[in-house]
């Protein structure tokens, strides 16, 4: 098997795991954690060298607010509970997204987190928090636009390297395949720029219920894709 260098989780499926079992939306998140958990580590175990996942997007605001903020709860309680493994195992913990508006325990958690992994050198687990994918251009557009204004650069200097730099993913590589768990073909504004090229591998499993081996599983397939590139073989 070809182990992705980066690997993308849209972790989807919380929600109707809960409604199945006749619990509340936010019990279906909790156990989505439990299974973030598990994933990490499994993902350090195989040799993945990037894990993004998907945790909260700008839309998602439009939810209900006790389940908004039972979200960020989890996170702090995730953060609390993992990052001595994290830590210890090397990993070093970024954010991608505009996480200044996240409220302020949470954002607490994730500063502990990033300043105590800062200088790890393991996996780099993203996780991806009031992101989108279109605002993250917009961001990148308008770093370009200053680059151009201050004088560093002209207009035509603008490319694919000086563009990253305004990425939040800056000096990561592109992921090699997303992952979208409970069923649903589509990107939701995830990583809209840096999947041009990424292997979508969809599985109808609900994320609480992803476990170690469906992640074998849906690495396995991705393994057995035709990557060209745009190229012939
Ligand atoms: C999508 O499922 C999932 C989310 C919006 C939240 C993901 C959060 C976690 C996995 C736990 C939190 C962990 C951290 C580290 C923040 P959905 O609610 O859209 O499911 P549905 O499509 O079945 O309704």
């Amino acid at each position: 098997m070809t182990v992705p260098q980066h690997v993308a989780i849209i972790m989807d499926g919380n929600g109707r795991w809960a409604k199945e079992r006749g619990m509340a939306r936010v019990q279906g998140h909790n156990a989505g954690m439990k299974a973030l958990r598990e994933i990490v580590k499994h993902s350090d175990v195989l040799g993945v060298k990037y894990l993004t996942v998907y945790a909260f997007s700008t839309e998602n605001w439009k939810r209900p607010e006790d389940e908004v903020s039972g979200i960020f709860k989890l996170l702090v309680r995730y953060v609390k509970s993992e990052i001595r493994e994290l830590d210890e195992n090397n990993v070093r913990v970024r954010i991608l997204g505009d996480w200044s508006v996240i409220p302020e325990d949470s954002r607490k958690a994730v500063q502990t987190a990033l300043a105590r992994t800062e200088d790890n050198t393991g996996l780099v687990f993203s996780i991806a928090l009031n992101y989108g994918g279109r605002a993250e251009i917009l961001r990148a557009a308008r770093a370009a636009a200053e680059k151009v204004l201050s004088g560093e650069i002209g207009v035509g200097d603008i490319d694919e390297s000086i563009f990253s730099e305004g990425l939040y993913t800056y000096g990561m590589p592109d992921p090699d395949v997303i992952i979208r768990t409970g069923g649903e073909y589509r990107l939701s504004n995830f990583l809209t720029w840096q999947s041009a090229y990424s292997e979508l591998v969809v599985t109808p499993v609900y994320w609480p219920d992803f476990t170690p081996e469906e992640y074998d599983r849906a690495l396995e397939e991705f393994s057995s894709r035709d990557r060209r590139f745009g190229g012939i073989k």
